[in-house]
């Protein structure tokens, strides 16, 4: 109710918007929603997150992305972002890199709450449920910002009717780097509904491959000394009761993809479901 009646006023009132840098408006662009910043937290000089509100209109699955941008141009730079708040939440979350002088991460991690965010209407993706042939025990596998699609499904109640154990991974170059995702599995644990339905089954397995931490390395490097299987205290990749999805640089899925099909396991899509998915967290 309360979100539709943000929605309404935005549909009605949104015909110009006020840039990141407060500097000029510029007039809303047809077929894209113009959303509201509610939160923004810095974790590091490179990663933040921020929240929107969501247009009532907007449905998505956990686990897609969509194509946002800001009102600094007459015609904006749209850029893909996963959503990584879950289907169910009221508003929408994002977790960004911050590229120095890069065409949109340049002005978006200078947003402030009250800003406008632009949003193409039509979510898409890959790291979706559906895309998976039904398992037991699902593999969240990323780098980065890679993380992101996974902080979706992380929160998604279904994830957890489908799956015995979800073990999600993520490994960045800094420890600091970390932070969003510990963020998140303690959210999970102590949420007032999805606690009870994640309690023993989601797991976090993080590392760092350029400071000291407990978990050293990079993944493929864990997969192959066999340390994150025998960490977690589970048998190797098994195409009968593993399923996973991969989300991180081009190279990070060339080599992560490699392995899994080591063990069996074969890439699915959206209209050909199987054992493991795979999406770029950027392009470069
Ligand atoms: C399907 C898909 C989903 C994406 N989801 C996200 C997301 O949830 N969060 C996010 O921050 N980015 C995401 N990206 C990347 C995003 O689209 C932009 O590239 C990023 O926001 C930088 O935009 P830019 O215009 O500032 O620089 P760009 O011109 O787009 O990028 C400049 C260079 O910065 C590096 N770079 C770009 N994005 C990243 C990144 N995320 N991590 C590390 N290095 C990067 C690359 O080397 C790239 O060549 C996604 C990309 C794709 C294809
Ligand atoms: N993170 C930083 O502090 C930093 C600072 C300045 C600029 N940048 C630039 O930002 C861009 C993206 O950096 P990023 O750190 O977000 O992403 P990234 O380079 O993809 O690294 C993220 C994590 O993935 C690991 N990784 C990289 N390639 C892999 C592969 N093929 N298989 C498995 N794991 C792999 C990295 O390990 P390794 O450490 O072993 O590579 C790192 O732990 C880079 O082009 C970089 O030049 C990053």
């Amino acid at each position: 109710m309360h979100r539709q009646r943000k929605s309404t006023l935005n549909a009605y009132t949104s015909t110009v918007a006020t840039s990141a840098e407060g500097a000029q408006a510029f007039p809303i662009p047809d077929n894209v929603f113009a959303e509201t910043v509610t939160e923004v937290r810095h974790y590091t000089d490179r990663l933040f997150r921020f929240r929107t509100t969501r247009p009532a209109s907007f449905r998505f699955r956990s686990g897609e992305f969509v194509m946002i941008g800001l009102p600094n141009a007459e015609r904006p730079v749209f850029r893909a972002y996963s959503v990584a708040s879950p289907a169910w939440d009221d508003e929408l979350e994002f977790f960004s890199i911050k590229v120095p002088g890069g065409p949109l991460t340049e002005y978006l991690q200078k947003v402030k709450i009250g800003d406008t965010i632009l949003m193409r209407k039509k979510p898409t993706g890959t790291l979706v449920i559906d895309a998976l042939l039904p398992g037991k025990r699902l593999y969240l596998l990323s780098t980065g910002t890679g993380v992101a699609p996974f902080a979706s499904l992380i929160r998604d109640p279904d994830v957890y009717e489908k799956f015995d154990e979800v073990i999600l991974v993520q490994t960045c170059r800094e420890v600091a780097e970390l932070a969003y995702a510990r963020e998140l599995y303690d959210e999970v644990a102590n949420h007032e509904f999805l606690g009870e339905l994640a309690a023993g089954k989601l797991r976090l397995y993080d590392s760092a491959t350029r400071e000291p931490y407990p978990r050293q390395g990079r993944i493929t490097d864990l997969i192959d000394s066999g340390k994150l299987f025998s960490d977690l205290g589970v048998p190797p990749f098994d195409p009968a009761t593993d399923r996973a999805m991969i989300c991180g640089s081009m190279a990070m899925i060339k080599d992560t993809k490699d392995r899994l099909e080591h063990f069996g396991l074969v890439e699915g899509a959206n209209n050909a479901p199987n054992t493991f998915v795979v999406e770029r967290a950027f392009v470069g």
